[in-house]
């Protein structure tokens, strides 16, 4: 796709890609999922900083195999919330990107952060919003014998997994499931859905109004 492109769109490339920031805390598939985007031209965006609350989380290291910066403040050490997230405050000040991607982020960010970013963190979830808030999305999905299951990308607000909803995807709940298979089916769609969701947003053609998110043009489907 880059071979072909127009001088237009090189120089678009070179000035105007959006910059963004993922916030990530363990295994990073979904990470992975942006930056197999970004790679295939599916997503146009650079991913200008990986940044994890610990350490040892499998993110930094996709990050760093393609040449991304990948950093970590690490929560237990600085051992205060509010000082971690003066920390990551600052940091973000200082990159100043578009659009902030919680992708397996296991914090809920303070009010006052979320303020200062208004539509521009989204957050994956893998449930049907609003069902299912909260850590072991799948496992209570399959207790409470829903029938159909799936993600939702979301904007972040104050709330845990409560902000409006960007776009979501179903998959089927079989019998024979158990965990960690309804979870792979799920992350297969998150994959998919998730560099989408945020092409929309990087597009910036959509408004919200109230709780919804009204995508201007509508969705092709
Ligand atoms: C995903 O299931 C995501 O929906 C949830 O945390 C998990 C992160 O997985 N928020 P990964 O780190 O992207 O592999």
């Amino acid at each position: 796709m880059s071979a072909g492109m127009s001088g237009e769109a090189a120089s678009r490339k070179s000035s105007k890609v959006p910059r963004l920031v993922v916030m990530a805390s363990g295994r990073g598939s979904n990470l992975q999922a942006i930056i197999d985007a970004i790679e295939a031209g599916r997503l146009t965006a650079e991913i200008v900083l990986v940044l994890s609350d610990r350490p040892d989380a499998q993110a930094l290291e996709r990050a760093r195999r393609h040449g991304i910066p990948a950093e970590a403040i690490d929560y237990r050490q600085v051992g205060d919330k509010a000082a971690y997230y003066q920390m990551v405050q600052e940091r973000l000040d200082e990159i100043q990107p578009d659009l902030i991607v919680l992708a397996g982020y296991m914090r809920i960010l303070p009010p006052d952060f979320v303020q200062r970013y208004p539509w521009r963190i989204v957050n994956i979830h893998p449930s049907l919003l609003p069902a299912f808030p909260g850590l072991n999305a799948q496992r209570k999905a399959l207790a409470y014998g829903v029938k159909v299951a799936g993600c939702t990308v979301h904007f972040v607000d104050e709330g845990m997994d409560s902000g409006p909803i960007i776009a979501q995807a179903a998959v089927p709940v079989y019998e024979d499931d158990t965990e960690e298979s309804l979870a792979a089916r799920i992350l297969a769609e998150e994959h998919r859905l998730f560099p989408e969701a945020i092409a929309q947003v990087l597009a910036g053609k959509f408004t919200v109004q109230g709780r919804r998110v009204i995508l201007n043009p509508p969705q092709e489907r």
